[in-house]
Parts: structure tokens; C-alpha cells; sequence
């Protein structure tokens, strides 16, 4: 084990030895000189290719890296960036990659939790998206179009600069990229009322793999029903999204509570997977446990963290969570009444009161954490002794997890599987986040971290979703499945596929032989043409 492992280093630095070099790619300058022939010359594209000799290409390459796993210095470099501040850059970057035979890997925000927006095994250019983030509302519509460029807290902030009254299903970190995040689903605190971001998408505006603008309109359908959660990077690229907004209170209430094992936590989370998913629409409360020192030195204890968001005031929650959710223990001095907006600020971990204006940040500094994170689908109630197991399995482990149980129900059991290629629809109590995350550097480490995780994933089979084991595309985890450039073959994405997508698997296999039929969009879990089938 040892030895291949050092033998497979070995090859590797060999393999990457010409890339950290930079030595000219022949790919690159066919690449680079057919761009300026496919662009509209009022939008000169000198000034956005970046490639290695150029100063700020790290600088660049880094800014949108958001998983420091995949900052390493014998990671893959692109040969180049094209960092697009016109459509047309766009179009040229999938013309000429094309043309050259580079892949492309696109990318709006950065945080694949694999990277593959950034790093690959074979030479490639990043299409990046950052400088195409424009947001126009149409407040007489209750519509926006909103680039892919452009993050979360860029789209809740104009919203609220438009309305108090309006907001958008989407995620709670506010740095997501809405190109990435929108084409996986998109969900947030709003799921149990309104849905995914897929669920309120209107339109949107597509480069295909023939460098044409199309919308939904042009696109058909088909095409437009599988990118929104089957992943824009296998079917072209997102340029933008028309979605419509949705209506909220001019105050929300949001609260925090910690409830250790000592404070019957155990009662309360089993009492959470009964209520959380069938408590009105308005409410919702995601349940996180995790280790924390016990009392007696050298002793570990579960504390588990809810926290949750009303659509509505203090005086409407506090009654109805004495009714259906006492176990809580919900007070009026846990809660906090806030603006729609505020409230986003307050599910990101900012402390009440902070300005809105840092929801325009875009964070300059380079990641300094690692981390690795996989999903479930949780479908019956775990017994309160499948809990106490849990809870060992977590302070046994080697290495510090932490999860994230989100409810389902409400809007999203309204919405049939097979309306968007996201199928965890009706039947979900729950879905499961587990997450780990480290600052030290070194194979070691990571090694014992993802093994860590991996088994504690093993763990938990019993109580979660099977044949197949779901999983959620915007949590991408390698392990379940991939596929390589140079062995795409359809019985190894059905894997992953199913997976993701369940019976959706095969629509989306079929949009993709009409559309991208050679394959030109990929990654290592894209959506393969039939024709790759065994
Ligand atoms: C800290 C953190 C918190 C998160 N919280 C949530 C959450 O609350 N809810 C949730 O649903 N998810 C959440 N996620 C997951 C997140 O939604 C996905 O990682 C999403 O893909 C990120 O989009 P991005 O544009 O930032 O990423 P990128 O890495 O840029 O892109 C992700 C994928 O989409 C492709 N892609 C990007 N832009 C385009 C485009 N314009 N056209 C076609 N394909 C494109 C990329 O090639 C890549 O395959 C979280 C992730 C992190 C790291
Ligand atoms: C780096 O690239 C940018 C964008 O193309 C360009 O504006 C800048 O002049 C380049 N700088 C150097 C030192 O080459
Ligand atoms: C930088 O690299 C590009 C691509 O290889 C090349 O075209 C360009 O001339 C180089 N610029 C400088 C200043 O070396
Ligand atoms: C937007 O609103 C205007 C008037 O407010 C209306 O004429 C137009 O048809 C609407 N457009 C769409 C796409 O709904
Ligand atoms: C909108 O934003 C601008 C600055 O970006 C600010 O001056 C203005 O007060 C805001 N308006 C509303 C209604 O929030
Ligand atoms: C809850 O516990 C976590 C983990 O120990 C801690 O970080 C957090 O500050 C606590 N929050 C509250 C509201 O008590
Ligand atoms: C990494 O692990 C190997 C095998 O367990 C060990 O021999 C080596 O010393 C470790 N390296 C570091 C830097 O800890
Ligand atoms: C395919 O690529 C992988 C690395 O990504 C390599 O190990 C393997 O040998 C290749 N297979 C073929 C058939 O070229």
C-alpha cells in the first residue's frame, strides 16, 4: 500500500513536471490565437486571459479556489484563465477550446466541494465567470436576471435594495456562485416554503457546445429542464438565470439553542425527526450535532445546534412550538425579529447587527482550511437508541465531525421527482450533511481525515436511504462514483448517477446525446451521451 502509493507520487510529479514548468502547450497558441477572431471587437478579450507568466495569474487562479485540498502545489495548473467580461468571451473560450482540443472547466463561485471547477487531470483552461455578475430587477415582474457571476449575498442584497418584501430560495453561504449553486439545486432556509432555486427559475441563458446564446426559448424544454440540479457544466455554459422572487415578511424571527446529552438532546432530536418535516411551511430548523469537551477533563459529549427561521414574529412561533415542538424549549429571549435580508446574515454566522453591506464582500485572502463533506437521504425516524449510537460513533471517531440534518416536507413533498432532475422530493424526512475540516497540511492528515469521514459514513448506512443510497449533486463526493476523460463509459456513471438523479439518470443521459453528443462538456461526474454505453 505504501509503496504503490509513493510509486503513484513519483509518477505524478514526472506527469506534472511539464505543467509546474509552464513550458508552452502547442494546445495553448492555436487556443489563444483563435479567441480574438471569435469575439465582438468592441469587447476586446486581451485583458481578460490570464495565463502563467502573467503576475496576477495566481493571484487569480486562488481567489476562487474554496477548498484548500485542492490548493496544493502539485495540483494541476490550467494552462490558462479566461476570466469573461463579455458573452462573447464566453462563446469564443468554448469555440476555440474546442477547436484546440482543451477542456474547459467553468467556474462561477468556486466551491465545488471536489474542485472540479478548477483542477483536472488532463491540460484544460478555466473559464471563470466572476467579472459576469450583473443583477437587473424587474420589480413590476417580481423577476430578476441574475448572471452566474454573481454570488448569493450580491443577489439578497439587491433584492432587499429593491424590496423588503420579496427574497429568494437559496443557499445560506453567501459566497456561492449562483452559476454552480442554481445547476445543482440550490436549497436554503426557504426549501419547506418555496422550494429549491430550481424550483423558481424561470429562464435562463445558455452558451452551447456550438458557441451559441440560447434561452429557454431556443433551447427547448428538455434542455431547459436539465440544467436546473443536473449540473450546468455537462450540458454548456450558464451565462444567467431569470427567477422569481418570492414574498416575505417585512420581519422573520430567526433563534439559536444548544442542547447538550446532558440537557436530553437525544429526546429533543428524536422529537426534531418527528415534527421538523410536517411543522407548517413557515418554519424551519436545521438540527447540527457535534463534539464538544464534556464536563470531566479528558471526556467528549454530543452538543447538538438548532437553529431556525420563521416567517413570521416572535408572538405567532412561541405558541405554536409549545404545542408542537415543547421539547425545544423555545423562550422569547432565544429569538430575534429581523429583516428578511438580516436574517440571511444571521444563518451565515454573523453576529446580530452586522451591516448588510457585507453580504457585496468577496474574501481576497487565500483558504486556509481543508475540508470533506458527503450526504444522505434520510427517509424513516432513527430510533432513540440508533441516536445513542450515533452519538458514540461521533466521539469515537478520530478526528472531529460534525453534521448537518436538514428538514424536508412542506413545498418540497408538492413537487414531483421527476419535475427537475433533483428527485429528493416526497418521502425525505431529512437530509444529512457530514463535514469534516482541517487547517494542517500533509497526505497524512487528509488521509486520516477523509478516512475518518468515510467511515463514519459506513456508520450510518442502517439509517438512511438505500437501493440506491441518494446523494445531493451540489455536495459533490468522488466517492460515489466517477468517471476518467479517457474511460467514460455509461455503466460507471450510472453509479453516481443514480444516485443524484434516480429516474432521472436516463433523461438526462438522453438530453445530453442531443445537445453536447461528443461529449465536450465534462468532468469526472458529468452526465455521459448514450453512445458511451458498454
Ligand atoms: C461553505 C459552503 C456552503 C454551502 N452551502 C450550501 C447551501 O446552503 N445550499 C446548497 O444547495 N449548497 C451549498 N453548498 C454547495 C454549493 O451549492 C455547490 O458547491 C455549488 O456547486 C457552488 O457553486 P459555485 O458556482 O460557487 O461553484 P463552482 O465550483 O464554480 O461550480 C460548481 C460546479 O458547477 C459548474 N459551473 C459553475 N458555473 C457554471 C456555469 N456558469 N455554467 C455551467 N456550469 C457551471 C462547475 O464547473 C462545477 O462543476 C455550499 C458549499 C460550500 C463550500
Ligand atoms: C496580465 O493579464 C492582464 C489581463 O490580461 C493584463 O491586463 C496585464 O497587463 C497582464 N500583466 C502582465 C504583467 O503581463
Ligand atoms: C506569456 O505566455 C503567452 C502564452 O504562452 C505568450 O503568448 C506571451 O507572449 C507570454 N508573454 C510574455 C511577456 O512572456
Ligand atoms: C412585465 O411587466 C410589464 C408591465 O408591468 C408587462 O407588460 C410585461 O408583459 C411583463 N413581462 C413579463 C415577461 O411578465
Ligand atoms: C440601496 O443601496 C444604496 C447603496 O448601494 C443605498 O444608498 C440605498 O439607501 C439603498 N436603498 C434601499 C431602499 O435599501
Ligand atoms: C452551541 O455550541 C457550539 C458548539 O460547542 C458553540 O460553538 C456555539 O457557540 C453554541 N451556541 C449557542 C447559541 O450556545
Ligand atoms: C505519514 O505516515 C507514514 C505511515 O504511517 C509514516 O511513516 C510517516 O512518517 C508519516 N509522515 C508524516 C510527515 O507524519
Ligand atoms: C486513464 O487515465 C488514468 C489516469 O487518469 C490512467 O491511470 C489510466 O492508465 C488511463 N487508461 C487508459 C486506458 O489510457
Amino acid at each position: 500500500m505504501k509503496a504503490s502509493f509513493s510509486l503513484l507520487l513519483s509518477i505524478a510529479s514526472i506527469i506534472l513536471l511539464p505543467f509546474s514548468l509552464a513550458r508552452p502547450d502547442p494546445a495553448l497558441d492555436i487556443f489563444l490565437q483563435c479567441l480574438p477572431t471569435h469575439i465582438q471587437p468592441s469587447y476586446p478579450i486581451f485583458e481578460s486571459i490570464y495565463t502563467p507568466n502573467n503576475s496576477s495569474f495566481q493571484s487569480i487562479l486562488t481567489a476562487y479556489i474554496k477548498n484548500r485540498r485542492f490548493l496544493t502545489a502539485d495540483a494541476l495548473k490550467p494552462l490558462t484563465i479566461v476570466a469573461a467580461s463579455h458573452e462573447s468571451h464566453v462563446q469564443a473560450t468554448v469555440i476555440c477550446a474546442k477547436y484546440s482540443g482543451l477542456e474547459i472547466r467553468i467556474r462561477s463561485g468556486g466551491h465545488d466541494y471536489e474542485g472540479f471547477s478548477y483542477i483536472s487531470t488532463v491540460p484544460f483552461v478555466i473559464l471563470d465567470m466572476f467579472n459576469l455578475r450583473s443583477i437587473d430587477i424587474d420589480t413590476a415582474n417580481q423577476t430578476v436576471w441574475v448572471q452566474s457571476g454573481a454570488t448569493l449575498g450580491e443577489l439578497y442584497y439587491k433584492i432587499s435594495n429593491t424590496s423588503k418584501l420579496l427574497g429568494f430560495p437559496a443557499g445560506v453561504c453567501t459566497t456561492l456562485g449562483v452559476g454552480g449553486h442554481f445547476s445543482g439545486g440550490g436549497y436554503g432556509n426557504l426549501m419547506r416554503k418555496y422550494g429549491l432555486s430550481v424550483d423558481n427559475v424561470v429562464d435562463a441563458q445558455i452558451v452551447d457546445v456550438q458557441g451559441r446564446i440560447l434561452d429557454r426559448k431556443s433551447m427547448g424544454e428538455d434542455l431547459f429542464w436539465a440544467i436546473r440540479g443536473g449540473g450546468g457544466a455537462s450540458f454548456g455554459v450558464i451565462l444567467s438565470w431569470k427567477v422569481k422572487l418570492v414574498p416575505v415578511p417585512e420581519k422573520v424571527t430567526v433563534f439559536k439553542i444548544n442542547k447538550t446529552l446532558e440537557q436530553g438532546a437525544t429526546d429533543v432530536v428524536h422529537r426534531w425527526q418527528n415534527v421538523a418535516h410536517s411543522l407548517p411551511e413557515d418554519i424551519f430548523i436545521r438540527a447540527v450535532p457535534s463534539v464538544r469537551k464534556g464536563v470531566r477533563e479528558g471526556e467528549k459529549t454530543v452538543v447538538v445546534f438548532f437553529v431556525g427561521l420563521f416567517l413570521g414574529q416572535t408572538q405567532s412561533l412561541i405558541p405554536l412550538m409549545n404545542i408542537r415542538f415543547t421539547e425545544l424549549g423555545l423562550q422569547v429571549k432565544d429569538c430575534n425579529e429581523m429583516s428578511w435580508v438580516e436574517s440571511t446574515l444571521f444563518w451565515a454566522d454573523f453576529p446580530v447587527g452586522t451591516s448588510i453591506d457585507v453580504l457585496l464582500n468577496r474574501p481576497k485572502e487565500v483558504i486556509s482550511f481543508s475540508f470533506k463533506r458527503k450526504s444522505d437521504y434520510t427517509k424513516n425516524v432513527i430510533p432513540k437508541k440508533g441516536l445513542e449510537n450515533i452519538w458514540k460513533q461521533m466521539i469515537n471517531l478520530d478526528v472531529k465531525i460534525y453534521m448537518q440534518w436538514n428538514p424536508y416536507g412542506g413545498k418540497m413533498s408538492k413537487i414531483s421527482e421527476s419535475e427537475t432532475p433533483f428527485p429528493h422530493r416526497t418521502g425525505n424526512l431529512f437530509k444529512i450533511q457530514y463535514l469534516v475540516s482541517w487547517g494542517e497540511e500533509g497526505n497524512n492528515v487528509t488521509n486520516r481525515y477523509i478516512n475518518g469521514i468515510r467511515d463514519f459514513y459506513a456508520s450510518m448506512a442502517s439509517y438512511v436511504s438505500s437501493g440506491p443510497r441518494e446523494a445531493f449533486l451540489n455536495y459533490r463526493d468522488v466517492d460515489i462514483g466517477s468517471i476518467s476523460s479517457n474511460q467514460t463509459t455509461f455503466k460507471d456513471s450510472q453509479v453516481y448517477g443514480v444516485k443524484y438523479f434516480k429516474g432521472n439518470f436516463q433523461r438526462l443521459v438522453n438530453v445530453k446525446a442531443i445537445v453536447d453528443p461528443d461529449n465536450f462538456f465534462k468532468n469526472e461526474q458529468s452526465i455521459p451521451p448514450a453512445k458511451y454505453q458498454v
